[in-house]
């Protein structure tokens, strides 16, 4: 009884000072602010095994077509590129600066499979900025978007050129 009492007393108190320590103000939310290495590790990797579990209920087209890539890739260059950048296409300057920073998607997209792929872009990131696609896209959409940066490492400036003309304009005000 006594260690039950003293238990509780030492979670009241934790929760107390944790209630405390948001109505501070300590905190400082200035996307400026680099976020303490504990907390980028927390939020990225709840983030990763929060995708990895829910993701692997899709099913994935078994593969993707010419038409789907062409199609994702105007879907992205009207819709992603400005935070994630394209093959020649620059992210805006103020994506940079966002926190956390939209990944270039050439290099970061190969680590995940496909249906990762689809469960990220349907639903977004919360806490990062990363919409979610899936009230203005339909599922076939979506996966077209999937066969598209499923592509981008391999993808040229001129190839993206080809499959999504004039959107070098869409973002790419890189100062
Ligand atoms: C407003 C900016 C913004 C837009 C627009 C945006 N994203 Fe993102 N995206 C982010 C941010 C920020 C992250 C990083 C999330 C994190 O680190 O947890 C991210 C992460 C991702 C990831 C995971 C990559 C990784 O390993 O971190 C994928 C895949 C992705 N976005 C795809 C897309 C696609 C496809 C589109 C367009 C349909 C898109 N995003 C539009 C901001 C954006």
């Amino acid at each position: 009884m006594k260690y039950l009492v003293g238990a509780l007393g030492a979670v009241t108190v934790l929760a107390l000072a944790a209630v405390a320590f948001i109505y501070s103000g300590i905190f400082n939310v200035s996307a400026k602010e680099p976020e303490a290495s504990i907390t980028t590790w927390a939020l990225r990797t709840t983030m990763e095994q929060g995708v990895q579990r829910r993701a692997s209920q899709a099913s994935v087209p078994t593969q993707f077509s010419a038409v789907q890539v062409r199609a994702g890739a105007r879907a992205f260059g009207h819709e992603c590129a400005i935070c994630h950048g394209a093959p020649g296409v620059p992210r805006e300057a103020w994506a940079k600066s966002m926190n956390p920073m939209p990944p270039d998607l050439a290099k970061a997209a190969p680590r995940w499979s496909p249906a990762e792929l689809h469960w990220i872009i349907r639903n977004g990131v919360k806490m990062s900025g990363m919409p979610a696609m899936s009230d203005h896209h339909s599922d076939e959409e979506l996966w077209s978007i999937v066969a598209f940066v499923k592509a981008l490492p391999q993808m040229t400036p001129a190839t993206f050129q080809a499959l999504a003309p004039n959107q070098s304009d869409a973002a790419g005000h890189d100062h």
